[in-house]
């Protein structure tokens, strides 16, 4: 799928974000043109007496959410309640994940998470993909016909998890070789491959230096998990003996810089902190995911305060729902959990613009600007009084349903007709 999306104009109420400070501003009324390239060509209030209707009546249109941080394999398991992390992995995710040594299997369940992160505005993700080559190959095909924008990598494992979930790293590294030359870059940068070694607990030295030699040779981002769980940290340690700590293993093999993205950074030590920020690393913040396997709370204002890069990410299965929206809500009780509170519409903004920015894309999303790609949603548009509450009513009414409308380039996102 790489069709010119069509020019267009839409006309409504718009948030539009600020380009590096968490805020909005609101356009009661604006109206949008999207040129054939599927790019912002103009924005700006309406004129008096302007024909064109409302095009989506009472929605509110925003930037597509951003998903830092997601696992397709997962899609099936949302809900499975069998943390703490080391045993809901052996538990219930590595049986689950093995499963996609089947094609057939893996084509089913691309379509479905394909749809659910069509269904809740997310118009961008970095997706951790399965340990397997097909079916990683799987999800790239799936996420070009949906017409998604993706960082996605296969996952890297060749221990600590049963034999269908691994792969030694001579042979993962090969299948990372040919998915990159069929994938990275596809579609004018619409999907890029992303090296995704799991976690150090699941890579041999040899895996991680082999992934940080991709990362190099191919100027890639790199995806990984860190510091979510005691009990992983301390076997990560057991480990890793030589390295000074968790962030220290990865920095040793050549991961840590400001291609690389971190998934929860629970736990981090004041060093690890500051090493993280000079690194230029950004972090995925995945509260939903924290709490249902009792992982802790990141502190979200202490990674902002230090300048780290941070997205939101849903982390299903961790997480219990594709919603970005909802994750946001949860960050702010993650927040007020370990004493440093942070407004919604700041919430609204990492989900948005914060995204963009902590995957490396923050030069083509996340702002409603001339020369940005049109990646849009258009939400159900709460009664507010002031902009405050309209932020509240927004993060914080949970029974919101599926957007109403998402488009990547001001194409809509719908199933394809054919795959
Ligand atoms: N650490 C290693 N693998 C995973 C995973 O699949 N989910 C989460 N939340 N943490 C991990
Ligand atoms: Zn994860």
């Amino acid at each position: 799928m790489s069709a010119a999306s069509p020019a267009c104009r839409i006309r409504g109420a718009v948030l539009r974000p600020l380009r590096d400070r968490a805020g909005f501003t609101l356009m009661p009324d604006a109206i949008l043109d999207v040129d054939a390239q599927g790019r912002i060509a103009s924005i700006g209030p309406a004129a008096e007496g302007e024909p064109l209707p409302e095009t989506e009546p009472g929605a509110l249109w925003m930037p597509g959410f951003v998903d830092a941080h997601v696992h397709y394999p997962q899609t099936r398991m949302v809900g499975s309640a069998s943390g703490p992390l080391l045993d809901w992995l052996e538990k219930t995710t590595f049986p689950e994940e093995a499963r996609f040594a089947d094609r057939a299997y893996a084509e089913a369940v691309a379509e479905d998470f394909c749809a659910a992160l069509v269904a809740q505005g997310t118009t961008a993700a970095a997706i951790f993909g399965s340990p397997h080559p097909g079916a990683t190959d799987v999800l790239f095909a799936a996420l070009d016909r949906w017409g998604l924008r993706a960082l996605a990598g296969m996952t890297l494992m060749d221990r600590g998890a049963p034999p269908p979930n691994l792969l030694a790293a001579g042979p993962a590294l090969q299948a990372c070789a040919a998915l990159i030359a069929r994938w990275h870059g596809h579609d004018g940068g619409r999907l890029s491959f992303c090296v995704t070694p799991r976690f150090a607990i699941a890579c041999t030295p040899e895996l991680l230096a082999g992934a940080a030699a991709l990362v190099q040779r191919h100027d890639l981002p790199m995806q990984t998990h860190l510091s979510e769980n005691a009990a992983e940290i301390a076997y990560t340690m057991e480990l890793f003996p030589d390295s000074a700590d968790y962030l220290g293993v990865y920095a040793d093999h050549g991961l840590l810089g400001p291609r690389a993205l971190f998934a929860h950074g629970i736990h981090l030590s004041d060093g690890e902190w500051g090493r993280l920020a000079a690194s230029g690393a950004a972090l995925a913040h995945c509260p939903d995911s924290n709490f249902f396997l009792g992982s802790g709370a990141m502190r979200l204002a202490h990674a902002r305060r230090l300048g780290i890069r941070v997205g939101l990410g849903t982390d299903v299965g961790g997480g219990r729902s594709f919603s970005v929206r909802r994750c946001a809500a949860r960050a702010y009780d993650a927040a007020l959990l370990v004493g440093e509170p942070v407004n919604a519409e700041s919430l609204l903004w990492q989900a948005t613009r914060g995204g963009a920015l902590a995957l490396g894309q923050g030069d083509r999303i996340g702002l409603l600007e001339p020369g940005f790609d049109a990646d849009l949603v258009a939400v159900d548009r709460p009664e507010a009084a002031s902009t405050d509450a309209l932020w509240d009513a927004l993060l914080f009414r949970l029974d919101f349903g599926p957007v109403r409308q998402a488009r990547v380039r001001g194409r809509v996102l719908s199933a394809p007709t054919s795959c």
